[in-house]
Order: structure tokens, then C-alpha cells, then sequence
């Protein structure tokens, strides 16, 4: 398959969040990231529930939603019914990961776990098998516009291996620092979906990053 585009509105304007929402409607993107923080795991605050259900309400992309937060098992079913359809948890705060990741699907919604910067691809061998998705964080979680980790490269086409390995399905996607100058050598290493926030939304035509990001010419 050719690699998805998830534009993050954690960096849309939120005074124009349905002008920014249109736009990736139409354009070339294929789902909407977003970014839940509780200021408890992350060092930051973004939005919950009420404008997840105003954002499901017009957007004709699939929602990715990423919780940053703390006990995530606690929500599932909410963020079921205010419009998510793939939800990812991360590996740090789920002392059951494969019980939340189980929720997660009984709910309807596609799985997806993330580990952040430093946690090992290697801790995920035994929760592959049972994602949809595993998101590499390729900054450290809880803020857009921040310095890509070069690292990412290497992490990803071990995950690769390892996914291979077990015969997993899942796709890998990677977030952080995702812009037009290594968005070809992140797909080239093995990556399925791009998240880009700044990258996005702080350029003057972001329907023609978008469109950048994923031809990639
Ligand atoms: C960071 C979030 C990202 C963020 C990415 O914690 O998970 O999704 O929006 O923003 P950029 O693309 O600006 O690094
Ligand atoms: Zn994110």
C-alpha cells in the first residue's frame, strides 16, 4: 500500500478548526490525527471529548486518535462514542497492554499502541501480533513543533523486522518532527503512516504540503 497521511490538529487554528478540518477533508490526507494530553503523563493539556464528537461531526476521514494520558482504560468507551476509530495507547502507561489493547477492539475501534523515544521496538514482540497499529514517537511526547530524533530511522526498520518476524499486520506509523525533508527516507525505512502537525498547518498551503507528503516529489 502506498503510505497514509495523517495531518495533527493540535496544530490547526483552533479559532478556524472547521475551515482546518474542510481543508483536510479535501485534500490529499487520509485521516485526522489527534492528539489527547492530560497533563499528567505529558506536560501539557490539549482537547477531549466534547471537541472530538464536533470534529467527528464533519470530518470524512478517519479519526486517529493518540491518548497521552494516564490509565487510558478508563475512557475506551467515550472516545468510542465521541467518533474515534482507531484509538493507540501507550506501552508506558498500560500495566495490561494486551487487556487495553483487547478493550480497544471490543469497542469497534482499531488498535494501536506507541512507545515513546527511548522505550525499546523490542518490548513490543509480544503485543504485535494483536494490533492494528504501533505509532513510533519520533519526538518526545506532548508538544507540536519539536526537533525530529534522527534515530527514528533505525528504530522503524527494526520494527519492520520484528513485524515481519512475527507475522504481524500492523502498520507502522511515526510522529514528530514529520516534514517534506524526511518524509521520503521515513517511508524508505519502512514507515506506513506520517503524522504531521507544524508541518502542516504552519505553511501557507498546507492542502499542498499535504499533497507534498504524500507523492513525495
Ligand atoms: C506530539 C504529538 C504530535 C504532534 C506532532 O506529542 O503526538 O502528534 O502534533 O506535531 P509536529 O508534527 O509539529 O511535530
Ligand atoms: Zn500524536
Amino acid at each position: 500500500m502506498s503510505h497514509l497521511i495523517a495531518p495533527s490538529l493540535l496544530s490547526a487554528d483552533f479559532l478556524n478548526l472547521e475551515r482546518d478540518i474542510r481543508m483536510v477533508n479535501d485534500s490529499q490526507a487520509d485521516w485526522f490525527h489527534v492528539d489527547v494530553m492530560d497533563g499528567h503523563f505529558v506536560p501539557n493539556i490539549s482537547f477531549g471529548f466534547s471537541i472530538i464528537s464536533q470534529i467527528k461531526s464533519i470530518a470524512t476521514k478517519p479519526l486517529d486518535v493518540h491518548l497521552m494520558i494516564s490509565d487510558p482504560d478508563r475512557y475506551v468507551a467515550d472516545f468510542k462514542k465521541s467518533g474515534a476509530d482507531n484509538l493507540t495507547v501507550h506501552y508506558e502507561t498500560c500495566i495490561h497492554l494486551h487487556r487495553s489493547i483487547y478493550s480497544i477492539k471490543e469497542h469497534g475501534m482499531k488498535a494501536g499502541v506507541v512507545i515513546n523515544p527511548h522505550t525499546p521496538v523490542e518490548n513490543l514482540r509480544d503485543i504485535v501480533a494483536h494490533v492494528d497499529l504501533v505509532l513510533l514517537m519520533s519526538v518526545n511526547p506532548g508538544f507540536g513543533g519539536q526537533k525530529f530524533i534522527e534515530g527514528t530511522y533505525n528504530r522503524i526498520s527494526r520494527l519492520k523486522d520484528l513485524l515481519i518476524q512475527l507475522n504481524s499486520q500492523a502498520v507502522i506509523e511515526v510522529d514528530g518532527g514529520v516534514d517534506t525533508t524526511n518524509a521520503a527516507r521515513l517511508v524508505e525505512a519502512g514507515a506506513d503512516v506520517l503524522v504531521a502537525g507544524s508541518a502542516v498547518f504552519n505553511t501557507p498551503n498546507p492542502a499542498e504540503t499535504i499533497k507534498k507528503l504524500k507523492l513525495l516529489s
